[in-house]
């Protein structure tokens, strides 16, 4: 006779079963030991609030925690994120590693990596994170799991040096203290902001440099503490569901948000670039060419709503490169072209400048197209300070902690 707890265990796998499935089908999950992690952890016991199902939801990060202005400040990442980071990191058998920014059922796939000879740390900056992670590491029986609270911008010197650095946060810099604590030749995964743009850039360590080796994209909350380093947010409609902001990082220059509401409200015109892509097809690499060629590109973020009133033409819930320049702007869009599935990427503009804006934008897009559409970007960290004449070529963005630099070959 099958006893209901044995029923739920089958559920519980099924569930498991199932999401591996869809984590192989996206390409999130590729080497076997990271499948068979998956199939595994039973994540569902980080978050007993929530329905088992909803937790093995490939797409779906369960938010644990909102700050009091209705921000999410804490989750337990969707699996096909984790299991992209895991592949990134390319963890073996009996390493170091640290997680930055706990919640459970992350560390327990990086224990399933490194094994029973290897350890993890997972540290998180507020207490109620830990105290949810204690409580599924003693649920699983994870016994080389160490739970920290602190702030993660000093690292977590007393239980390394680490073979590997997991963050689960969006860094905007790279505290020089997760560089000194990791091996050299270790691997650092972090969901590193470049002018807006946030992409889960894989670094090797080599001396005091951090050099990529490849990226994907990605979108998590971001860093608090002594480290916090926020967008800022010009709002150009604030109609209820149908908000359309631009996030600003430093660098950017500070907007006329008046002049760019009053923008939004007046005629669009659109340019075409004759550049066509897949309906399914990433634009991650044509972003982030954009934000190297570009100044002043923060991010439109548009909720659906504004899609559905005609106030904006596209809306991405990871926002849309916008070109900005004065009183005027335009961000990038698509149409559909007369072949199944294939779409024109062209630009939308605002303002007294507005088709000169959306040209520009095309002009990039085209750039792309014509020189960079199978390239990838490199990616370089050095110490702040470093002299510009150590510096490969390429786009630097300056922060506190480092410099970065993004290249094409
Ligand atoms: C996306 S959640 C982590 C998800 C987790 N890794 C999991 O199991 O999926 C990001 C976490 O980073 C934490 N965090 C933010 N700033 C931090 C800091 N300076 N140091 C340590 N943790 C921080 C937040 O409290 C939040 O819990």
């Amino acid at each position: 006779m099958t006893t209901s707890t044995e029923q739920g265990a089958a559920t519980e796998q099924q569930l498991r079963d199932t999401m591996v499935q869809k984590l192989i089908e996206a390409g999130a999950a590729r080497s076997p030991r990271v499948v068979a992690a998956f199939r595994t952890v039973p994540r569902h016991l980080a978050t007993p609030e929530v329905e088992p199902a909803k937790t093995y939801e490939v797409e779906t990060a369960t938010i644990t925690k909102t700050d009091e202005h209705g921000v999410d400040i804490s989750s337990v990442s969707a699996p096909r994120i984790q299991a992209m980071q895991i592949e990134q990191a390319a963890i073996e058998p009996g390493m170091t590693v640290l997680e930055i920014g706990s919640g459970g059922p992350n560390a327990a796939y990086l224990a399933e990596m490194a094994g029973e000879n290897g350890r993890v740390v997972t540290v998180d900056i507020d207490a109620d994170v830990t105290a949810r992670a204690e409580r599924f590491v003693a649920a699983t029986g994870y016994r080389n799991i160490s739970v920290v609270t602190g702030d993660a911008e000093h690292g977590v010197p007393e239980h390394g040096p680490y073979d590997r650095i997991v963050v689960t946060v969006q860094a905007a810099d790279i505290p020089s203290a997760w560089v000194d604590q990791l091996t050299n030749g270790g691997r650092l995964v972090v969901p590193l902001r470049m002018r807006s743009m946030t992409r889960t850039v894989a670094f090797v360590r080599d001396g005091d440099r951090l050099v990529s080796d490849g990226f994907e994209q990605c979108g998590f909350v971001p860093m608090r503490g002594a480290g916090e380093n926020r967008m800022r947010l010009a709002v150009l409609h604030d109609e209820e569901g149908a908000e359309v902001a631009l996030r600003l990082d430093s660098g950017h220059a500070e907007p006329d948000t008046e002049a760019l509401r009053a923008a939004l409200r007046s005629p669009r015109s659109e340019a075409w670039s004759g550049v066509t892509v897949g309906g399914e097809e990433s634009k991650e690499h044509l972003d982030l060419w954009l934000t190297t060629a570009l100044d002043n590109l923060p991010i439109m973020a548009a909720k659906v709503g504004a899609r559905q009133r005609g106030i904006v033409a596209a809306a991405s819930p990871i926002g849309l490169p916008a070109l900005v320049d004065g009183g005027s702007f335009a961000y990038r869009t698509t149409r559909p072209t007369d072949q199944e599935d294939r779409y024109e990427l062209g630009a939308i503009g605002h303002g007294p400048d507005g088709r000169k804006v959306a040209e520009r934008l095309v002009e990039e897009i085209q750039a792309w197209n014509d020189g960079h559409r199978s390239d990838r970007a490199h990616i370089e960290v050095y110490p702040a300070g470093t002299p510009d004449d150590r510096l490969p070529a390429g786009r630097v963005i300056d922060r506190p902690h480092t410099r970065v630099i993004i290249s094409w070959p």
